[in-house]
């Protein structure tokens, strides 16, 4: 059994209760709009986002190693983007990513924050969730009640939770920005197999082109799951 189990401090009208979210390895194969027991799941799209340096860095001593307030306006643009008021993003966050922004970022617009940890006893200030992994938080997203609300889970960091969102069937995008420079880094983007996420040439939305800030030049990437490689994942997911 997965130990997945989220904690919500959410209280949007359409439910105010607390809910608990037991998942079962079995339900994880079953995942495209099927009943889950007694839940219906939605599948919602997965996706990462991160600014990454030379070297695969993403952070040092718990912050960020650039100051690049375009890029980080960017971000902030691909997460809070809905396609209607009302609707949401869920972001999901490891807890030190969390602790590391000032509290003067919430609350962010369109998005409901849940964060990982399986230490932490109580949803953080200003988070609406916490989960104890990656698998649970989607799971929470893609059923009753935040289903009908939650559009795109954006993945935003760190390490672990990159790694197991990449490793996730719905992941289908990544939205990577290429810090050209070297920094100093104690915490490092996970290895991409190339084989799954294929480097698109443009992508809607996404300003192509070098761009440069303190002198220090950057370019937007986004890459898209290979299609054959996922249909072939939930094959796999399915025959189990
Ligand atoms: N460049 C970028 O785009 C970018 C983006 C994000 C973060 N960062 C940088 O990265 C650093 C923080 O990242 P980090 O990797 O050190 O820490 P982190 O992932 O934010 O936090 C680690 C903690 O979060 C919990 N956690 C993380 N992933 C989990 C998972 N999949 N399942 C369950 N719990 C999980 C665990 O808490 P418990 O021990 O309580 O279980 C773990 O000890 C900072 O320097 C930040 O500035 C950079």
């Amino acid at each position: 059994m997965l130990s997945g189990r989220c904690q919500e401090e959410f209280t949007h009208p359409v439910d105010k209760d607390l809910i608990e979210i037991q998942a079962s390895s079995g339900d994880w194969c079953g995942f495209l709009d099927m009943e889950d027991g007694h839940r219906k799941v939605q599948k919602k799209p997965v996706r990462v986002i991160a600014a990454v340096c030379k070297e695969r860095g993403i952070g040092k001593n718990g912050t960020l190693p650039w100051n690049l307030p375009s890029e980080f306006q960017y971000f902030l643009r691909s997460v809070t983007q809905v396609s209607k008021p009302g609707k949401f993003n869920m972001l999901v966050w490891g807890k030190l990513c969390w602790f590391s922004n000032p509290q003067t970022m919430f609350p962010m617009a369109n998005v409901l924050n849940a964060v990982l940890s399986e230490t932490l006893a109580t949803v953080p200030d200003y988070a609406h969730f916490l989960c104890q992994d990656l698998k649970s938080a989607v799971l929470m997203a893609a059923q009753y009640p935040l289903a009908d609300l939650i559009e795109t889970i954006w993945v935003v960091g760190g390490t672990r939770v990159y790694k197991d969102a990449l490793d996730h069937p719905w992941c289908d995008l990544v939205f990577l920005t290429d810090i050209m420079a070297e920094f100093e880094c104690d915490v490092f983007f996970p290895e991409m197999d190339p084989q799954v996420f294929k480097k698109q040439e443009r992508f809607a939305g996404v300003p192509s082109g070098i761009h440069e800030e303190n002198g220090i030049k950057y370019q937007f990437q986004v890459f898209k799951r290979n299609d054959a490689h996922r249909r072939n994942e939930e094959n796999v997911l399915n025959d189990n």
